[in-house]
């Protein structure tokens, strides 16, 4: 196939143009408070209600964000009748417990990565939003950027050829006081920052059929950085790192038959890739 002369459009429509929700936050952590920042500057969404497990907590954070109604329980955040969506902010290891809560009072829901601890917690979720005809999705947010639609459409035309490799790291700094170094909140970078690199890898080259690794213990005793390589049906290889000891470029490439994706900063966050021709003559930037 001939190299391409430009890269296609985003077909990503503006968040403006999504039809308002009510939301319900349900948990008053870090991200939440960054979801309802950019929520509130970017789209027609509106945060309705917040839960927490302390009803002064609801009620100091519902009054900094101009939340109209704050709960002292998740359960009755999730009865709100004037919530359309909740979204699950709370450590990983209640993700699954807290989703089936909303979905039980019939709500879809939005859950915080990783969407569970095993993929067992996964499929029951799942199960239980179809049975109850709603919306469920992890907020894997990187996947639904302008840019990555454009990668969709790449990998999609052929031009990359066959993935032959994928390499990918995360790593950012995190205070030992932090939430990842709790062995209870289910801690250590896999399922945090690593969820960017896994699921890369995982999108680009399937399920592995092979994995390998190392892994170093934290003293807290959650594992505290690791180095993984794994292979697909094809023999393919994806390779990646996490760490919360600081912050690493946060790089990715994506090795084609034909081509080569580069990105120009940080791969999960907005901001440039490039494509590069086998032969290294052709480079298409976004
Ligand atoms: N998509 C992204 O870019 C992104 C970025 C950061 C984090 N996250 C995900 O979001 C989730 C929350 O992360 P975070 O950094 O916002 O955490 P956080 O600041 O610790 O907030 C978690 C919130 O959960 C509630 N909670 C309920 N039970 C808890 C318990 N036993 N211990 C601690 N908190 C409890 C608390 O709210 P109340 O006390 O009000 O109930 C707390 O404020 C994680 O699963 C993480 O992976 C996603």
């Amino acid at each position: 196939m001939t190299f391409p002369t430009a890269l296609p459009p985003s077909r990503v429509p503006s968040p403006m143009e999504a039809p308002a929700l009510r939301w319900g936050i349900l948990g008053t952590g870090w991200i939440a408070r960054q979801f309802i920042a950019s929520v509130q500057a970017h789209t027609r969404q509106i945060i309705a209600a917040v839960g927490s497990r302390s009803a002064g907590t609801a009620r100091d954070f519902a009054a900094q964000h101009g939340i109209p109604r704050a709960h002292g329980s998740y359960e009755d955040l999730v009865a709100d009748p004037g919530v359309d969506v909740v979204y699950v902010t709370t450590p990983h290891n209640l993700h699954h417990e807290h989703a089936l809560l909303a979905l039980n009072a019939g709500k879809p829901v939005l859950v915080e990565k990783p969407i569970a601890l095993t993929r067992a917690q996964a499929a029951e979720m799942v199960a239980l939003a179809r049975s109850k005809g709603v919306f469920f999705a992890e907020a894997l947010w990187t996947y639904f950027l302008p840019k990555f639609d454009v990668i969709e459409q790449v990998l999609e035309s052929g031009v990359l050829g066959e993935v032959r490799s994928v390499w990918t790291e995360y790593g950012e700094y995190l205070p030992p006081s932090h939430r990842l170094f709790d062995p209870k909140l289910a801690g250590g970078p896999l399922l945090d920052l690593g969820t960017y690199p896994v699921s890369l890898i995982t999108k680009l080259m399937g399920v592995p059929g092979r994995v390998a690794g190392l892994g170093q213990p934290d003293p807290s005793g959650v594992n505290g950085q690791l180095a993984v390589v794994m292979s697909n049906a094809a023999g393919n290889i994806g390779t990646m790192a996490t760490s919360p000891y600081g912050f690493s470029p946060t790089q990715a490439a994506i090795i084609g038959t034909e081509a080569t994706l580069r990105f120009g900063s940080e791969f999960n966050l907005p901001g440039p890739f490039e494509l590069r021709s086998r032969g290294n003559d052709v480079v298409l930037r976004y």
